[in-house]
């Protein structure tokens, strides 16, 4: 089995907000930036395992600044983990400042992508070897976090969640 890096399927979106993005308070919203999110963890999906990818859950998205009208905005993602056909993609989304151009995050979030056939079925995909520190993190965490996603979805019996079940008793 393949075993590819984490900055291989990085997928860097850079876009401005314009008016009609916006919501009553002149900030960006919140749909636009999922959809942005949302398109670059397919293409990292997609960049990860050469395949067709479908979005199967959004895990995480923290809201944690609003973004004005006319900010530069730019959506980072990257796999994280590969399982046997799913991946989990981390998006961080940063936005500029005009004038000095240093950098604020002010959303992030967590998606679940699965490669699958001409058909829809899922197929197999390469495994990922983190190196960062940041990536090794992602990766050890990613398990918990499929499990949480699969009990809530009602795809997986909270008993059978080892890992998950773990972080409550240690
Ligand atoms: C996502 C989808 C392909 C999964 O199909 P499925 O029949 O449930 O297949 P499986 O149960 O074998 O799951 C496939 C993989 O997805 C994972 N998965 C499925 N639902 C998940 C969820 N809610 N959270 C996390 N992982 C999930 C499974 O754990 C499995 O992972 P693995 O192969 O890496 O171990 C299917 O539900 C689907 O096509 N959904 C619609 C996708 C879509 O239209 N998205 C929006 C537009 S792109």
């Amino acid at each position: 089995m393949i075993t590819k890096k984490p900055s291989e399927s990085l997928t860097i979106l850079t876009d401005l907000v314009l008016p009609g993005e916006t919501n009553y308070l002149d900030n960006l919203f919140g749909g636009e930036l999922l959809a942005r999110m949302d398109r670059a963890c397919s293409i990292a999906a997609r960049r990860h395992s050469r395949r067709i990818v479908v979005t199967a859950s959004v895990n995480q998205v923290v809201f944690s600044k609003s973004v004005p009208v006319g900010s530069v905005v730019t959506v980072e993602a990257k796999v994280s983990r590969a399982f046997k056909s799913s991946m989990e993609i981390y998006v961080d989304v940063w936005i500029e400042d005009r004038q000095s151009g240093l950098k604020t995050k002010v959303n992030e979030g967590i998606y679940t992508f699965v490669a699958v056939d001409e058909t829809g079925k899922p197929v197999e995909i390469p495994q990922i070897s983190p190196e960062t520190e940041l990536e090794k993190e992602r990766f050890n965490g990613a398990l918990r976090r499929k499990q949480l996603s699969l009990v809530l979805a009602g795809k997986m019996e909270p008993n059978d969640a080892t890992e998950l079940k773990a972080l409550f008793i240690n």
